[in-house]
């Protein structure tokens, strides 16, 4: 354990759910199902190493591409997990955020997010993110359109970084994708231009604590450089 370096923030692309669930003849919403309990699992791991931002791709601007009813299966599973763990975020001082253009969703799911954040703002052990109706692409357009209107005529990279929704976290350490594929799928397209990559074969459902910390052991045997040279 001596050697290794905790990420501050790592944001992970889950994949496979779908494939976990034909594997077992199941529906694809039993893969989604069996993901939540991947990400308590993963969270589980991340505190007990201390992680402090932990960020989920849950729901893409692409994902509305999707069947109906896979759709209102994975806003069920949301809506119950936000639901379920009110005293559980409490006692492990989980605090919960959202990214992305969240309009679009029912309301009834708005609203129990936006309720869960308020009630978590203060817990400080780490904060937890769901990318939900998130790409990066319409992510960089509603940043940008919000400096249009604020009247600036030049601006800096920190203006965009700034207007950004992820102005609330460091940019990730480490991005893990899981089911081996090895892309990036408009996932925060400015925010990982340093970030390492890792991308594990397992299926997101099995994924856990026992593996993220394999994902931090290998991450902590890169060499980051940020564009210098080799020490
Ligand atoms: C990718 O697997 C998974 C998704 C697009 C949805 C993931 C969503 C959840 C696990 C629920 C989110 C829950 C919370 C609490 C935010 P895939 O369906 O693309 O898998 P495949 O490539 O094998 O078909």
């Amino acid at each position: 354990m001596s050697n290794l370096i905790i990420p501050k923030h790592i944001a992970i692309i889950m994949d496979g759910n779908g494939r976990w669930a034909k594997r077992r003849g199941l529906p694809r919403n039993a893969g989604h199902k069996a993901g939540i309990n991947a990400i308590e699992k993963t969270i589980e791991g991340a505190l007990n190493i201390s992680v402090k931002y932990l960020t989920f791709f849950a729901f893409s601007t692409e994902n509305w591409k999707r069947s109906q009813d896979e759709i209102d299966g994975i806003f069920d599973l949301i809506r119950l997990y936000l639901k379920n763990n009110p005293n559980k975020f409490q006692n492990l001082g989980v605090q919960i955020k959202h990214i992305g253009e969240i309009s679009p969703f029912p309301d009834d799911l708005k609203h129990q997010l936006l309720k869960t954040e308020k009630e978590t703002e203060k817990n400080n052990k780490i904060v937890i993110t769901f990318a939900l109706n998130y790409g990066g692409h319409d992510e960089i357009v509603r940043a940008v359109n919000k400096i249009i209107k604020s009247g600036k005529k030049e601006i800096q990279y920190f203006d965009i970084q700034q207007n950004l929704d992820t102005n609330f976290l460091p940019e990730p350490d480490l991005i893990i994708r899981t089911s081996g594929e090895e892309r990036l799928s408009n996932f925060m397209m400015l925010q990982i231009a340093y970030s390492e990559l890792y991308f594990p074969k397992v299926y997101w459902p099995d994924f856990d604590g026992k593996k993220l910390l394999k994902a931090i052991k290998i991450y902590s045997k890169r060499e980051r450089r940020f564009g210098g040279i080799t020490q």
